[in-house]
């Protein structure tokens, strides 16, 4: 039988406080919409009807292909929000998953086991339920003396005998499709907020004698809704102990997992070590035997195996394997390191390739400049790549030798085995095997230490 789904995402969730559209903001480091869709790409269902309403383009420009959408041009509740996908599913024969956008947390092990059990005990609607210590603002599950599901009620309906119970409506929901827009069609808005609500679904196939059921899952963090930023937070935690959770389980060592935050498509190969104090950002992959940190903030970058990255930021730079960057050292976009390259203490790499073996030591700035393999930065070393109007470009040959504090004007190309003194300015090309040396003749005036001392503490005196 098909399965279907339908993400509410239209709300702008006003408790969130934000210009950004509920949906959209980040649970380690990935829209909660996201989230779902994720969740719901790994079943074997047809791509999710997601509604859309406030920032309707936002959603549609961050989900792209990946959804269907229906537009609810206003917000009159969860039950009308649903009611929107009628003109694409309503006809269709299946199983249909109703999600909200606002709970990044949902499994696709708790939606497989709704899906079974729905189907074992030929039920209309499933629903996902969880025990709260604190349940207010949740719907609360009503059950009947049997202990069968009976109703939901919103927090705002609840009788104070209802807003005692502590099993609240995670808001996922597995319905028989025809039945569910047969039902939302009877859905009315007789209540406190004088919205249709989905939850209402429930009740009225209930009262109809069909079988509805309830799934309590055991992890209550996974029925987390997102309304305002304390929530957020929330489910910032509980999906950042579950992201380290499955790295530790995959063979990685997180010597402080409260204190490492890794967004939800990193990759990390088994056996490397996290230290205390790492962000791992965006789509960054971390090979496997690598120490990462501690302190390294990592977005968007890719580490080859067995590298070492210490109290360092990357953004979009490359580091080939067993090479070593850090302390203090800051890779910017395009900054690509071969393999047994070192990046030293306070060195900046910009749009900068670095061949195998190459060390860049201490004190250094390398941008726009093409190095080749085992060429050697002395401290301080730069590469002078804008002139306030352009940005020139640096080439340094196999083997080069680049002395401490020289400057290299670019445009400027250093050959294969070069040598150039410490101390130089460099402006024009240097050949193959050459040395180049640019700087002042060193002159020494014997004993003339004292008479400057004297000439200096008089003229303080004259004051
Ligand atoms: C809802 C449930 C509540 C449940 C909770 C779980 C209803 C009536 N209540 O309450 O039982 O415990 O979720 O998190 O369903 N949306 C639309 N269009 C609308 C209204 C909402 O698309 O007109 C979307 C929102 O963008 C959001 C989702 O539906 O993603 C849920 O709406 P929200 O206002 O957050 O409902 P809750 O008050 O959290
Ligand atoms: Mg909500």
């Amino acid at each position: 039988m098909s399965i279907y789904s339908i993400v509410l995402a239209a709300g702008q969730g006003k408790r969130m406080k934000s210009k950004l559209y509920k949906v959209l903001h980040p649970v380690c480091g990935k829209p909660m919409v996201g989230h779902v869709a994720t969740v719901l790409e790994r079943l074997e269902s047809a791509r999710p009807i997601v509604v859309v309403g406030h920032g309707a383009d936002a959603v549609r420009g961050y989900l792209g292909d990946r959804a269907e959408y229906a537009l609810q041009e206003q917000q009159l509740g969860t039950g009308h929000a649903a009611m929107q996908a009628a003109p694409l599913l309503a006809d269709a024969d299946g199983l249909t998953i109703v999600v909200y956008g606002d709970t990044p947390l949902i499994t696709e092990g708790s939606l497989r086991a709704m899906i079974a059990l729905h189907r074992e005990k030929g039920a209309s609607a499933t629903i996902l339920t969880a025990i709260f210590a604190e349940p207010h603002g949740f719907g609360r599950i009503v059950r009947d003396a049997d202990g069968n599901l009976d109703r939901i009620v919103e927090q705002k309906d609840c009788t104070a005998g209802e807003a005692a119970i502590r099993e609240i409506n995670a808001g996922t929901y597995i319905f028989d499709n025809r039945k569910l827009f047969a039902a939302l069609a009877r859905v009315t808005n007789d209540n406190a907020q004088q919205e249709y609500y989905l939850t209402d679904v429930i009740g009225i196939l209930q009262a109809d004698g069909e079988r509805v059921l309830a799934y309590c899952t055991a992890d209550p963090s996974e029925a987390i809704g997102v309304n305002d930023r304390a929530a957020l937070a929330d489910a910032e935690k509980a999906m950042r102990e579950r992201i380290n959770r499955a790295h530790m389980l995959a063979g990685v060592t997180i010597v402080d997992a409260a204190q490492t935050y890794i967004e939800a498509d990193v990759t990390i190969g088994s056996d490397t070590v996290i230290l205390p104090g790492c962000l791992l950002r965006g789509a960054t992959s971390i090979g496997e035997d690598c120490v990462i940190g501690p302190q390294a903030d990592i977005a968007d970058s890719v580490v080859a195996d067995r590298a070492t990255i210490r109290q360092s930021v990357l953004t979009e730079a490359e580091v080939g394997a067993d090479s070593s960057v850090g302390p203090f050292a800051y890779l910017r976009p395009k900054a690509k390191l071969g393999e047994q390259v070192k990046i030293g203490d306070f060195v900046e790499i910009k749009n900068a390739t670095l061949g195998d073996g190459s060390k860049v030591s201490h004190l250094s700035y390398v941008g726009d400049a093409v190095v080749g393999r085992n060429v050697n930065f002395g401290c301080g070393a730069i590469t002078v790549n804008y002139d306030g109007f352009n940005k020139q470009v640096t080439e340094i040959g196999d083997d080069a030798f680049v002395g401490s504090n020289v400057n290299l004007i670019a445009p400027v190309k250093i050959g294969d085995g070069a040598y150039v003194v410490a101390g130089s300015t460099i402006t024009h090309d240097v050949g193959a095997g050459d040395m180049a040396i640019a700087r002042e003749r060193q002159t020494n005036k014997a004993g003339y230490a004292e008479k400057l001392r004297n000439r200096f503490k008089a003229k303080k005196q004259r004051g």
